[in-house]
């Protein structure tokens, strides 16, 4: 066998192979395991009639556009249909000059990373936060400031405490604040209307730049949060926007959008040519076409109540069979509620093996949700997916071995 290890970049190098993902894609094989672990959506929920109707009309009328090659930051109709879409449900105001179609939004978070970190920089984000933005701001480099969470999502107080503190050459390297504000990934939780504001004017303080990350905004199922993404109430173009149409439409179409200032904008273009010419011109057209004909809308009045009543059927299972030292998530949307145990010595991921096989269920360890090395005894616990009865038969397993660790 020949050695290529030579051959490979530092990054190459020093990426391990999740022992997680490892055992995550034994579990897809194995069907008597009740998984809590994908964040993916219900696939009762894609509309295929629609999209298949779709895909039809747009190959047969816009053929020479939907497969040939295209420009680099999204077909034009494509991001005007965007801008549109942003100012109709979120009250965006976007240029579609300054809008860049991603091939979902985790291609989106790399061109970030890309355009922005250096060896040693630094992002803030919250902690936990999405467990593949930690790893594509980590392959390129960054060293990250946690703030915590509670159920207002980020505490901005800490935020601002940690920015005081910070000598004047590591602020400079700061090159970031990477926030999910609404119905956060891993724990569900919206920040208050007090909060966004806060971080605004941080932002504004500071002179810091933020990377707002929006997947969940349409799955929200309480009636009281607020709903107002930070690019909307942005005064100063402090705010780049990342949107997908992964938990609205279906995560297989790969469409995401950036809409960032001018300057970023045109700089995120050119590091994407680079990286795959363009975005899918046939699943930019689909995705395009279904917003024009409302698909999201009926996706989405569909999709709250399915989700909203799979939460709760978490959330009383947890209360019913977690443990009493176990503090746990209240999510106001999307798919996850984020647990921690408060055992000592409890750590889900190295129990996460016996779990799989002796208890039959599997969760996410919530050790690479965290960005400063803690979070071992925690959990991310995935509703979307499962039937209800899945979640409760899994959520019951999870109890006993926990109890019994
Ligand atoms: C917070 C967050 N950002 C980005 C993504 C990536 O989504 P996609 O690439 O499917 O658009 C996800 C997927 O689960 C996510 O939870």
């Amino acid at each position: 066998m020949v050695d290529y290890t030579r051959l490979y970049s530092k990054l190459a190098q020093s990426i391990k192979a999740s022992e997680i993902r490892e055992l995550l894609a034994i579990i897809s094989k194995k069907k008597d395991v009740i998984s809590l672990a994908g964040g993916i959506p219900d696939p009762n929920l894609f509309p295929r009639e629609e999209l298949a109707e779709i895909a039809k009309y747009v190959i047969e009328s816009y053929g020479n556009i939907a497969l040939q090659y295209g420009e680099t930051k999204g077909i034009p109709e494509v991001r005007e249909t965007i801008c549109k879409f942003l100012e109709a449900t979120k009250g965006i105001k976007c240029d579609p000059e300054h809008v860049v179609i991603t091939t979902g939004s985790q291609s989106a978070l790399d061109l970030v990373a890309r355009t922005f970190i250096d060896q040693c920089d630094i992002v803030i984000s919250e902690n936990p936060t999405y467990l593949a933005a930690v790893g594509a701001f980590k392959n390129a480099g960054a060293r990250f400031i946690g703030i915590s969470l509670d159920d207002n999502g980020m505490k901005t107080e800490e935020l601002e405490d940690k920015l005081r503190k910070l000598g004047e050459d590591e602020r400079k390297k700061i090159k970031f604040i990477y926030t999910i504000p609404i119905a956060q990934n891993p724990a569900g939780v919206s920040m208050t209307i007090d909060r966004k504001k806060h971080l605004l004017e941080i932002a504004s303080q500071y002179d810091l730049l933020i990377i707002e990350d929006d997947p969940y905004s349409f799955l929200v199922f309480e009636d009281g949060v607020d709903r107002a993404t930070l690019k909307s109430m942005d005064r100063e173009d402090r705010v780049v926007y990342l949107g997908t149409v992964s938990k609205i439409l279906a995560p297989g179409l790969r469409v995401g959008w950036i809409v960032a200032p001018g300057d970023i904008a045109r700089k995120i273009e050119m590091i994407k040519q680079y990286v795959d010419l363009h975005t899918s011109t046939l699943t930019q057209l689909v995705a395009a076409e279904a917003i024009k004909r409302g698909v999201v809308e009926k996706v989405v009045s569909r999709a709250v109540p399915t989700y909203k009543s799979k939460r709760d059927t978490m959330l009383k299972a947890i209360r019913d069979y977690f443990p009493d030292y176990t503090w746990y998530s209240k999510p106001i949307g999307g798919m996850f509620v984020f647990a921690y145990i408060y055992k000592t010595g409890f750590d889900a991921g190295k129990l996460l093996p016996k779990a799989i096989e002796e208890y039959k269920v599997a969760y996410v360890p919530g050790g690479s949700f965290h960005v400063d090395g803690t979070g071992k005894n925690s959990m991310r616990l995935s509703f979307s997916y499962p039937s209800h009865e899945q979640i409760e038969a899994g959520i019951a397993r999870i109890g006993k071995l926990i109890k019994e660790a």
